[in-house]
């Protein structure tokens, strides 16, 4: 089992706001990267012809990290629609493969997000209820402003500062 963390990137952009919040939370941590953005991971689908899309083989990954980031900006006051329809096939591991879906129980979820208005309200919800589900622990969230607001820029490094400790101590 791989102690360092594996990363889940869905934000639009390679090199925006969210993958800099990442990078100021993972400081050089050697880590596993995957960027949705280069996978071909099609919407749940009841009849299960997908399953021979890129899905299975995150969720192998999944289960060879002890913890896990999900890294998604807020769009829309929610989490990226990449990111949704990711977390929408973990479906597929409660139905045609349960043995992965039972092998995600005792696992780490962190999530890394950035806004640049409001942070919305009951956005870890989905992510925490989701872990609670799974029997799957849930770590809490860096949420990164990437504003212009001074004040709310500098509270920027006190979170990341105790979210730097949630993850790696
Ligand atoms: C489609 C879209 C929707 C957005 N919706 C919100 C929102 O609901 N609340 C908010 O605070 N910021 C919103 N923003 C701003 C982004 O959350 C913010 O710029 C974020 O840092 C972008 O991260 P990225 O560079 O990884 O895409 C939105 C931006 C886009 C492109």
């Amino acid at each position: 089992m791989k102690k360092d963390p594996l990363v889940i990137y869905g934000s639009s952009r390679e090199e925006g706001n969210t993958r800099h919040a990442l990078s100021l939370v993972l400081n050089e941590h050697p880590h596993e990267f995957i960027d949705l953005r280069s996978l071909d991971i099609s919407y749940f689908d009841y009849t299960h012809a997908n399953e021979g899309d890129d899905f299975l083989s995150v969720a192998e990954k999944m289960l060879s990290h002890e913890k896990i980031i999900l890294a998604t900006p807020v769009y829309w006051y929610t989490m990226s629609a990449m990111m949704k329809t990711f977390i929408d096939r973990w479906s597929d591991l409660i139905t045609i493969r349960k043995e992965m879906g039972r092998a995600l129980k005792g696992k780490w979820v962190y999530v890394v997000s950035s806004y640049g208005s409001e942070y919305p309200c009951g956005f870890e919800d989905p992510f925490r209820l989701t872990c609670q589900y799974l029997d799957m622990h849930y770590g809490g969230a860096y949420l990164h402003y990437s504003g212009n607001d001074t004040i709310r820029v500098e509270e920027n490094t006190r979170q990341v500062s105790a979210f730097k400790h949630l993850l790696f101590d």
